[in-house]
């Protein structure tokens, strides 16, 4: 049978079947997720938090939680959507403010532009520019110094179910 999961702060309502994930909740309602692990459980763009409703999804997994631990902006409601599965209603979920990169080329492209949103770090989730910041080539420079974008590398690490 379906559940019901609300997602704010859009205050959204859409159904689910009983055992799907919350990335397919997402995705119905067209939000844009970049899912840059395709879905394994190893990245930050699917991270939301459960406003209500943490008892009526499956159990965080050790995966998911090695992932949660390295993403700056975890709480403890927070949840990987393509790990966790709807087993109950009443599940609310809130995305965190933000719009992942995965890589200094989308930073690159918006050089002279202020950013309109904060844009985050995928598999941190850390801000790396702060929404209505000025991009410049100092910007990105001081990313490009601190920050490792090797994606593949990560994940190739990272092997365990
Ligand atoms: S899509 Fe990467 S952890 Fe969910």
């Amino acid at each position: 049978m379906a559940k019901v999961v609300r997602l704010e702060p859009i205050a959204q309502e859409t159904s689910v079947e009983t055992n799907g994930n919350l990335l397919s909740v997402l995705i119905n309602q067209d939000l844009d997720v970049l899912r840059e692990c395709g879905g394994r459980g190893m990245c930050a763009t699917c991270h939301v938090y459960v406003k209500q409703g943490m008892d009526a999804l499956t159990p965080i997994n050790r995966r998911e939680q090695r992932t949660l631990e390295v993403i700056t902006t975890c709480e403890t409601n927070s949840r990987l959507a393509c790990q966790a599965r709807v087993l109950g209603n009443g599940v609310v979920v809130e995305l965190p403010p933000g719009m992942y990169i995965n890589s200094l080329r989308d930073i690159e492209a918006l050089i002279g532009r202020r950013a309109d949103q904060d844009l985050l770090h995928p598999i941190t989730g850390q801000v790396l520019v702060e929404s209505g910041k000025l991009i410049t080539r100092s910007t990105l420079k001081q990313i490009a110094d601190t920050t490792s974008f090797k994606l593949g590398e990560y994940f190739s690490h990272s092997t365990d179910a």
